[in-house]
């Protein structure tokens, strides 16, 4: 089999954290391996962080593109990695281009520019896969396999949280990087906390219960003083079927690290997951609480999850394996679209995620400057 070829925008160079990331998730399988990129925002560092990687190297993402289109380079797929506000152009640029994409979360800057690459997806039926790295663990695929064959009813309550720690204090005046453009309204957009890390959250609410935002009141606050954006992102939510939900992001929580998780409490039962212990999902319905264990020997994964699994139980699979689950979506769908014999590829956030998070998180900084007043999303 062909191993797929990705290029990537952003995420090279020293000091950089997330491209690194997607770099081993795309070799994990040894099916993908990254062979060119536009890695950095000035030209010569993207050419160095290249030359380090061993792939072929571009000063800027419209060079490669134009390469790609012009049949110089051939690849399968793009990876977005850069910060948000660096999202938006070259994911339409590579649509307008015909080249799937698997990009960063928050998906854009403004609602307006994820509707605009939403309808640009559908028209030119491009696969699009956001990078929501925690539905790629298979524990939260299965809660929504849980959630969608009735085991717990009909949800009536949800807790999705997101507590970090590490921007308690000022980092972005102590020069680090991934602090500094989170913390600048021209590089995160609207919000920093909300858009970063509160997404997360909405999508832990959403995905796993198949539910949709329909209304927030938001309090956000920016507890560090002279931070223009917020670091603490608090939602109340009423969602599509009248259920409530408590969507929270911190990033003030001093010594919490990443504390994502959900809780859905049902009519029939409750699931709960830790993303800090992902290999373990909680069903609870009364007398003994069940816990499911990671591992692809057990006879209760469906299919669907199930051929995303590669080690036995009491052997971890962590954060490489749920983002090289992301990838491995868009392989699937790729090698599909080619008529290649592929294990079904599991609907992970796509555009229209992107779409209800930028949605979510403005329809949350209006409210909270509204003092919570309810506000559709
Ligand atoms: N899905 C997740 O779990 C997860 C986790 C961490 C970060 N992220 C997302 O990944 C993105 C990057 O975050 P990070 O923490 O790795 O940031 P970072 O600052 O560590 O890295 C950003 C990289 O983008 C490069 N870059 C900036 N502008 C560019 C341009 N115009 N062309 C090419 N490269 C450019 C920078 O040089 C740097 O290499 C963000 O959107 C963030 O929200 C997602």
């Amino acid at each position: 089999m062909k191993k797929l070829q990705v290029a990537m925008i952003g995420g090279g160079g020293e000091g950089s954290f997330f491209g690194a990331v997607h770099r081993r998730a795309i070799a994990f399988d040894d099916t993908r391996e990254v062979v060119a990129g536009a890695l950095r925002s000035q030209p010569e560092a993207a050419m160095q962080a290249a030359a380090d990687w061993g792939i072929r190297g571009y000063p800027d993402y419209p060079s490669m593109i134009e390469d790609i289109q012009q049949g110089r380079l051939q690849i399968d797929y793009v990876t977005i990695v850069t910060p948000n506000h660096q999202h938006f152009k070259p994911a339409k640029a590579c649509i307008e281009a015909g080249i799937p994409v698997v990009c960063e979360k928050p998906m854009t800057m403004t609602v307006d520019e994820a509707e605009e690459l939403a309808r640009l997806v559908e028209q030119k039926n491009t696969p699009f896969v956001l990078a929501h790295t925690y539905t790629g663990h298979p524990m939260m695929m299965y809660a929504r396999e849980l959630v969608a064959t009735g085991e717990i009813g009909e949800i009536r309550k949800i807790e999705s949280w997101y507590n970090q720690g590490w921007l308690a204090d000022k980092l972005e005046d102590a020069g680090v990087q991934q602090a500094g453009w989170r913390t600048d309204p021209q590089k995160a957009g609207l919000s920093n906390c909300g858009g970063d890390i509160g997404t997360h959250a909405m999508v832990a609410a959403t995905w796993t219960s198949g539910l949709e935002v329909k209304n927030v009141s938001a309090r956000l606050n920016s507890f560090v003083q002279g931070r223009l954006l917020d670091d603490d992102f608090n939602v109340l939510a009423q969602m599509s079927n009248g259920a409530t939900a408590l969507i929270w992001a911190t990033q003030i929580a001093v010594g919490y690290k990443n504390d994502n998780g959900f809780r859905l409490f049902g009519s029939k039962g409750s699931l709960e997951w830790h993303q800090e212990r992902a290999e373990k999902l909680l069903l609870r319905q009364g007398n003994c609480d069940q816990t499911y264990w990671l591992g692809a020997n057990f006879d209760f994964w469906p299919e669907s999850v199930a051929s995303y699994l590669r080690v036995p139980a009491g052997h971890h699979e962590d954060f490489f394996e749920a983002l090289a689950n992301l990838h491995c979506t868009m392989e699937r769908q790729l090698r599909r679209n080619r008529g290649e014999n592929t294990p079904a590829p599991y609907p992970h956030p796509d555009v229209r995620t992107g779409v209800a998070g930028m949605r979510f998180v403005a329809a949350a900084v209006n409210s909270s400057k509204q003092q919570g007043a309810w506000t559709e999303v």
